[in-house]
């Protein structure tokens, strides 16, 4: 995504969406707000044909489709785009209820009583931006998505015109890509959001490795899903943001100290990246070890892998980012982390190390991922 803002908002007891401002984004007609660097999948298109139900990983193509009777067709042509999300408390000041969810549901209980199991140093108060602590309080989330950041201001001054007092900004966050060469590239250095599941009725032809999930594994109640939903959650998705800092200088100089060397054949560099791809899963420039770049530059064989090769650590370690988070034929594919796939969405914030930083090695100004991603 070229830009990208964040409001987390609590609501005053109504809201109002204003369809007039729904039906102008729909008229609107430009290239697509999403980037597209070499090895990215191609991006749908809003001519393609109309896509048929999927229900497994099928063979290689290189067009991608929507579904595009569906919102999202028109999100991805559109210069702009508005996402909303309700947190629980925000669901139930807005439908006027209590107990919307089950007393000890994950939804309910918020990220911050997660903190723990997701390895957040504690206490939060200490670590976590303030306006996500008090899940009580967050009644919900804008996510803006433009072209560029001007336009992402914009929409945003028409949500606040348009909501008026009825909403109070609790917190804001802008994203952006990264610029030239390094656009698509998390501020580490790797090319992010290569890996994504396809779903199943929008996912027509899969590139090489992309396992297509049946839809209900991220839109509610759809086919696929394994719990009974109430009406009024059809067809919606559970939304975790996550702002995560890096500390980039302080990342380098980690690698370069920890090099993995291999005497008279790896050079202090190639032994640092290959440290970094290590813990990565992934490599973030050439080194004549193993990395290839036309491979790596090439959807339908960038994310055509899995571990079945390597029942060990000696190509990808168990512990690496990649293989943590989608342990690919590690488990049983068609079961258990399928159930647990995410779509990911996520956006560098923060300015580009300065020279000053990488000669201190030492982190400056704030800088991460913006990091949104659907699941069940
Ligand atoms: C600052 C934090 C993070 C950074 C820098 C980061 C970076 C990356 C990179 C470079 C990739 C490889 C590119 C790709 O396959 O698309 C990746 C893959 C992935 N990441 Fe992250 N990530 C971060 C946080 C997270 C979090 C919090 C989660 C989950 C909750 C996550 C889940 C995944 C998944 C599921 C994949 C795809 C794995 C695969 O299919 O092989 N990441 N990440």
């Amino acid at each position: 995504m070229r830009s990208f803002s964040i409001l987390l908002h609590a609501l005053c007891p109504t809201i109002i969406i204003s369809s007039a401002h729904a039906a102008q984004q729909k008229r609107q007609e430009s290239p697509g707000l999403l980037i597209n660097p070499p090895g990215f999948f191609p991006l749908p298109t809003p001519h393609a044909p109309r896509p048929e139900p999927l229900i497994s990983s099928q063979p290689q193509s290189e067009q991608f489709t929507l579904n595009l009777s569906n919102i999202q067709g028109d999100i991805l042509i559109s210069p702009s785009a508005v996402n909303i999300a309700f947190s629980n408390s925000g669901l139930e000041l807005l439908l006027g209820v209590t107990n919307l969810t089950a007393s000890g549901d994950p939804f309910a209980a918020g990220q911050a009583s997660d903190a723990f199991n997701l390895g957040d140093p504690s206490p939060i108060q200490n670590n976590w931006i303030p306006g996500f602590v008090d899940t009580a309080a967050l009644h919900g989330v804008f996510l803006i998505g433009a072209q560029n950041t001007s336009l992402a201001n914009d929409v945003l001054d028409q949500i606040i015109s348009y909501l008026n007092d009825s909403i109070v900004e609790i917190y804001s966050l802008q994203a952006s890509a990264r610029p030239g060469d390094k656009e698509g590239h998390e501020h580490f250095g790797y090319l992010d959001g290569i890996s994504q599941p396809g779903i199943s009725g929008f996912t027509t032809n899969p590139v090489n490795g992309q396992v297509v999930i049946p839809p209900g594994i991220i839109l509610l109640g759809e086919e696929g899903d394994p719990v009974v939903r109430p009406e009024w959650a059809q067809d919606g998705s559970f939304l975790v943001f996550r702002q995560m800092q890096q500390l980039v200088p302080e990342f380098d100089t980690f690698l370069t100290n920890n090099a993995l060397m291999i005497p008279e054949i790896t050079t202090l560099e190639e032994g640092r990246d290959l440290l970094g791809a290590r813990m990565m899963g992934r490599a973030n420039r050439a080194f004549p070890l193993s990395d290839n770049l036309t491979l790596a530059a090439d959807p339908n064989l960038n994310n055509d892998f899995n571990y079945t090769l390597t029942d060990d650590n000696s190509l990808c370690p168990f512990a690496s980012h990649i293989r943590k988070s989608y342990p690919r034929s590690d488990l049983d594919e068609t079961t258990v982390d399928n159930l647990h796939r995410i779509m990911r969405a996520s956006t560098p914030y923060g300015p580009e190390v300065t020279a000053e930083e990488t000669a201190s090695n030492t982190t400056t100004f704030d800088r991460g991922l913006a990091f949104g991603d659907l699941w069940l």
